[in-house]
């Protein structure tokens, strides 16, 4: 299993190890970082060595190389084309402050000329063109033209194609993080590949970061130098280091002159029983048997790391991963048995995913008929979806748009923000400036209660009366007088009632009066509570009044998003109780 993969992961290291070169080969780090509370997985070879790019030394040295087994959510949606992939192992070698520009470059094309055979006409490359505060890198250029690479084979791009940090672009870069700009190389697999496999990129003009699919980015050196300062600017490091990544199952995929990484060993292997499983062939099944392949490739990585499905952190991406595979292997099979995703493993891994297939089968095929059934899949129905049967988000997604069913994907993508974030922020720090503590969050949830106490008064009618209400950091609970189950009209209208008022960023007020004043001024009271004689009365625009504590914000801008209303259930004879949450 795997030979033509490890031959070049091995051909790659010796290489690097050799003289003149004379790199140590560390041990790459575990997937998942025990004592690093910020991230969720480990996504680049770089991430555990931030500590020697910043000038500590390193006991192994100036010279590391290694081969990093890494993991990036924010690419699931992309897996199923010819080159996407969450799992993935990425090639490394680095320059604590030793060689730069003039080894990298050159030792990278020997490399993969000499080494890997692949011929120096089809190589192109890119370099940073620059932006306000760090120079053109004409420095690389003229190295790619010393080593052969003509001018029309070399592009400039900005900051969105060659700047690395962890955090993206140097906007996006928090204080202390380190970057630099970088230098790409693409393999060309040829125009007739563009013309033929998407007609819809025939007509533009293409180059190395188009996606057409002529080109792929094989590594990536990244000279990083640079350090984000507290006034925002960016600072030389002490010195300079170069950080290579590069994507061994590509580079293989290229050793075969094939475009689809898909057919490498790895994947080849899982492929192959997937086909004997379906009783269907790779050709015309290309998208979900990729799926399968990548999703349980990592599968199988993260459960060797000592991951178990769960709601949460780790354990959730696992559970999407196994949860999307499963609904890619229904659809091949047209029906889901609980040993389907069992393919070849060894018993350890298989048992955690038959368990988690077994468990989501149940819900899987009422949840896929409630989405044949939905007129519209909006994001309250895939936020039903999410609560009733487990299904992930894009999941949802994915099962409705092969049926062609129409999506607003807008309503979606902010519905199901949160958990969005937390999945993207495996590769940039988790929770980095992200969430609010605690008690600024239950000032957002209370203001927000008073919102929906007015909305539900006008929508519902004068009878309604604040009966409770509890809020916790992430969700309010509200229960008020009212006979009959809410419509789905009726929460929307009410929905939109109140997120039309944090949209006009109303102020809220308030003022201290005695409580017979607060009532003839029309303020709700809930009278459950024994008051004082004066009160303070919370006003929030002309839209709602109502006697409180506090404290509440002081404008609706501050709720960083719309109210949205989970769930509905009753609290006893003429008491409703709904949660809501606020989504940013
Ligand atoms: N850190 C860079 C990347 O992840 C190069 O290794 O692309």
């Amino acid at each position: 299993m795997g030979v033509r993969t490890d031959e070049v992961r091995k051909k790659y290291l010796d290489f690097f190890k050799v003289s003149p070169r004379n790199h140590t080969e560390i041990t790459p780090a575990p997937l998942v970082l025990p004592e690093d509370p910020t991230t969720l997985f480990t996504s680049s070879g770089m991430q555990p060595l931030v500590p020697y790019l910043m000038g500590e030394p390193h006991p192994s040295g100036k010279r590391l190389v290694n081969s990093q087994p890494s993991l990036r959510v924010q690419d699931i949606e992309e897996v199923g084309d010819n080159r996407h992939t969450t799992y993935f192992e990425m090639l490394g070698n680095w320059s604590l402050g030793d060689y730069f520009k003039e080894e990298q470059l050159a030792w990278f094309l020997e490399f993969l000329t000499g080494e890997l055979s692949f011929s120096k006409e089809k190589l192109w490359v890119s370099v940073f063109e620059g932006d306000k505060s760090v120079p053109k890198d004409t420095e690389s250029v003229e190295i790619w033209k010393k080593l052969g690479i003509p001018d029309e084979r070399i592009f400039y791009y900005d900051v969105g194609k060659n700047w690395w940090s962890r955090s993206g672009i140097p906007d996006k870069m928090p204080v202390g993080e380190i970057g630099g700009p970088d230098s790409e190389v693409f393999y060309d697999f040829g125009e007739e590949l563009r013309l033929h496999e998407k007609s819809k990129w025939a007509r533009q003009k293409c180059h190395p970061n188009c996606d057409c699919g002529r080109f792929l980015e094989i590594g990536n050196s990244v000279f990083i130098q640079y350090r984000k300062e507290e006034d925002g600017s960016l600072k030389e490091l002490p010195q300079k280091n170069v950080d290579f990544g590069g994507g061994l199952e590509r580079l293989t995929a290229v050793t075969m002159d094939t475009p689809d990484i898909f057919k490498i060993d790895v994947f080849a292997n899982i492929i192959s029983e997937v086909e004997e499983n379906t009783g269907k062939s790779y050709e015309g099944n290309e998208v979900e048997m990729r799926v399968i392949a990548d999703h349980l490739r990592a599968c199988r990585a993260l459960i060797e790391a000592g991951v178990i499905p769960s709601n949460k952190m780790q354990g959730y991406v696992l559970r999407r991963l196994i949860r999307r595979s499963a609904v890619k292997m229904r659809s091949l099979k047209g029906g889901l048995e609980k040993k389907d995703l069992n393919l070849g493993f060894g018993s350890g891994v298989e048992m955690v995913i038959e368990e988690e297939v077994e468990r989501f089968g149940k819900s899987l095929e009422r949840g896929v008929r409630e989405i044949e059934k939905a007129k519209v899949v909006d994001g309250r129905k895939a936020f039903d979806l999410y609560q009733s049967y487990g299904f992930p988000w894009e999941l949802t997604v994915e099962i409705a748009e092969e049926r062609g069913q129409k999506i607003d994907r807008k309503e979606f993508e902010r519905e199901f923000g949160v958990h969005q974030d937390k999945s993207r922020s495996s590769s940039v720090g988790m929770f980095k400036g992200g969430l609010a503590d605690k008690g600024e969050e239950t000032v957002r949830l209370h203001t927000a209660t008073h919102l929906l106490h007015a909305a539900l008064r006008k929508v519902l009618g004068g009878h309604v009366s604040q009966k409770g209400s509890n809020i916790t950091a992430e969700r309010l609970r509200f229960d008020f007088s009212h006979g009959e189950k809410l419509s789905d009209d009726e929460i929307k209208k009410i929905e939109d009632l109140v997120n039309e008022q944090i949209d006009k960023d109303l102020e809220v007020t308030s003022e201290v009066m005695r409580l017979e004043e607060a009532k003839k001024s029309g303020a709700l009271a809930f009278f459950g509570e024994r008051y004082d004689e004066k009160v303070k009365v919370y006003t929030i625009g002309s839209f709602s009044r109502e006697v409180c504590g506090g404290p509440h914000v002081a404008r609706l801008s501050e709720l960083g998003g719309h109210v949205r209303i989970v769930k509905q259930e009753s609290a006893g004879a003429g008491v409703r109780r709904i949660y809501a949450h606020i989504l940013p």
